[in-house]
């Protein structure tokens, strides 16, 4: 059976203190929650908090991640994190291709497959993130977006390192917007990445494949979307830096 998860990307909010404040709500909730809650529940804040939020949260329950990771092991890169110092913080899962960090800081397809490689040699879950702009929507060339960013960012994996990812779909258009793709699109979308799955690697793997959705997913609507059949949870940006929306979001699984 496929995980369920909510995770979520606090991107570059909150400062040292209120970020521990918050993963220290959070991690108060989290213990609240019955404990045949089966969901998994990830935060990522920024690179600055990681080791201070390990210390704050039950690392049993809660998976620390961060929001991107460096495409070189090691060396001259100022100002950049490996994925080797994220294993050495207690990180356990990175989400790499962020639609900002494809937008804003130029990452490409080649880039990204590289940082897969990175955190699986590390043992670091990729949460790879995927999802066309409003104008590849509008022009209905959507599922060849996402079909190529898959192709190009992860269909390279052998069947073993493809089963320790997660994929999330966020449809740019969405992002940060209010605008959430409806139930229907986003479950639309979830079934043609399952589909593709299957047939690059076989419909085992692809049933075991946690799909996310993100893009203004928030407790108002979080049921219903992951009511649909292909949607096994969210990453959730505005949402999940309020601690109380964020786990009323884990309890619409
Ligand atoms: P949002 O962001 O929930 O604020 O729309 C989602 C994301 O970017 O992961």
């Amino acid at each position: 059976m496929r995980k369920k998860i909510v995770a979520g990307n606090w991107k570059m909010n909150t400062n040292l203190q209120s970020g521990i404040a918050l993963a220290s709500q959070i991690n108060k909730l989290v213990k609240n929650l019955p404990d045949d809650s089966k969901t998994g529940i990830v935060i990522a804040p920024p690179f600055l908090h990681l080791s201070s939020v390990q210390g704050a949260i039950d690392n049993e329950k809660i998976c620390l991640a961060s929001q991107n990771c460096a495409a070189y092991p090691k060396g001259a890169y100022t100002g950049e994190i490996s994925a080797k110092m994220l294993q050495s913080a207690g990180v356990k899962a990175v989400i790499i291709g962020h639609s900002e960090r494809r937008a804003y800081f130029g990452e490409t397809d080649e880039t990204l497959s590289t940082k897969v490689d990175l955190c699986l040699e590390n043992n670091l879950k990729p949460i790879f993130c995927c999802g066309e702009q409003l104008a590849e929507r509008q022009s209905g060339n959507y599922f060849n977006i996402v079909q190529n960013q898959l192709l190009k960012g992860l269909f390279g994996l052998s069947p073993e390192n493809f089963e320790r990812v997660i994929i999330a779909y966020e449809p740019v258009w969405a992002i940060g917007t209010g605008v959430t793709a409806s139930a229907e699109q986003a479950q639309e979308m979830h079934k043609f990445i399952r589909a593709i799955i299957a047939d690059k690697y076989g419909s085992l793997i692809a049933d075991d494949t946690t799909i996310l959705y993100g893009g203004s997913c928030k407790p108002s609507n979080a049921k219903e979307l992951f009511s649909q059949p292909d949607v096994d949870g969210g990453l959730i940006g505005g949402a999940s830096l309020k601690a109380e929306d964020f786990i009323e979001i884990v309890k619409a699984i």
